[in-house]
């Protein structure tokens, strides 16, 4: 990759690590350095069991269902499968092939990746899996900022790996109700994606996420109901839903202001009243957040955005209302 600095053992693109706290930096190098010569082991021992680390792939995703559903994640098996054909990661697995533990990167440009999907069965946790795999992600991700969304349980591993907090992402969910979003800016029409939008979604897309996520974008665009909000011949922002877990997800979510998001997400809303709909809000907007409460989608929990490298988000233009999942951003 052209656009890497290497500050000491630091891998991050040019820039990036001056705007890391060097306390963060110091956590990051001494969690790499904690087992260095191993990282690139395929065998690990935890407990009293050897593991295997294998490269993910579709014959997996039984597999690393099995390890969400130990954990009470939501996911069903095409939602892993969908993760798995966007993203890449690994499982340790047992000498007769039980998962153990699980950590995946979703790359987007040249330099930015996602990191998600890390999980370590309940009855192995801490006792360094999670570390072990997070460092072989980090490894192979080197030379990007990474992101990711930290549960309570995930957060001193990030921490400890160099992570820094970014802000709070709240889990809406709940059964929808009919409430229409409190006003309609003037002359805008929310309406179903045509392909000749395509290019305004991903420009949208491109700057709220802080990255051009060309691979992640097709895939959810193949699974995915879309409506843009079209306002003078522009499209001012979008939104998509699909099936996810108990329900339908909704996100992603971009708009540049509260009331076109309100209004993108309030189409669905009405289009699955009474049926469980789900929204990962990423916004310090507290209109759009109680129009998701309003509306039947109270917060059931919140997780931490964390950043390792630039923050990558905007500050201005179009923003990220609504997260295409939490391990997706
Ligand atoms: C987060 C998770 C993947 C970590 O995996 P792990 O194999 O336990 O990781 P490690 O053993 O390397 O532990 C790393 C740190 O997390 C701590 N930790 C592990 N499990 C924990 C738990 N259940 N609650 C609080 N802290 C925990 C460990 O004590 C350790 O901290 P230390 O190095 O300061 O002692 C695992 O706890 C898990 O699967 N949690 C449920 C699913 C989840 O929330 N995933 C995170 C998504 S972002």
């Amino acid at each position: 990759m052209s656009v890497v600095e290497e500050q000491s053992d630091v891998v991050l693109p040019v820039g990036s690590a001056e705007l890391m706290p060097p306390e963060a930096l110091a956590r990051y190098r001494a969690f790499m350095l904690r087992e260095a010569p191993k990282i690139e082991s395929d065998w690990l021992q935890v407990d009293i069991y050897k593991a295997s680390i294998e490269g993910l792939d579709h014959s997996m995703v039984p597999r690393l269902h099995e390890l969400t559903v130990s954990v009470f994640w939501p996911h069903r098996a095409p939602d892993i499968a969908l993760m798995v054909d966007i993203g890449s990661g690994y499982v340790a697995l047992d000498q007769i092939g039980r998962p153990l533990s699980s950590a995946m990167s979703f790359p987007a440009d040249e330099d930015f990746a996602m990191l998600g999907m890390m999980v370590t069965t309940p009855r192995l946790q801490a006792q360094g899996t999670g570390g072990r795999l997070l460092r072989r992600v980090m490894r192979d991700q080197a030379g990007r900022d990474l992101r990711l969304s930290a549960t309570r349980q995930g957060y001193r591993l990030y921490e400890s790996a160099g992570f820094v907090k970014v802000g709070t992402v709240s889990q809406h969910q709940g059964r929808a109700r009919a409430i229409r979003p409190p006003e309609t800016p003037q002359g805008l029409l929310v309406r179903p994606m045509e392909p000749e939008d395509l290019p305004s979604l991903r420009a949208l897309d491109a700057h709220a996420y802080g990255a051009k996520r060309t691979v992640i974008l097709d895939a959810l665009l193949k699974v995915s109901e879309v409506v843009v909000a079209e306002r003078g011949g522009e499209v001012e922002g979008y939104a998509m839903l699909r099936k996810f877990g108990k329900g339908r997800l909704v996100g992603p979510v971009v708009a540049e202001q509260d009331a076109v998001a309100m209004q993108l997400t309030g189409h669905f809303v009405l289009a699955h009243e009474g049926e469980f709909l789900r929204c990962d809000s990423m916004t310090e907007s507290a209109a759009f957040e109680a129009f998701l409460s309003a509306a039947g989608l109270g917060v059931f929990d919140t997780v931490t955005d964390m950043r390792f490298g630039r923050k990558r988000r905007p500050e201005s233009g179009p923003q990220t209302y609504g997260l295409a999942l939490q391990s997706l951003g």
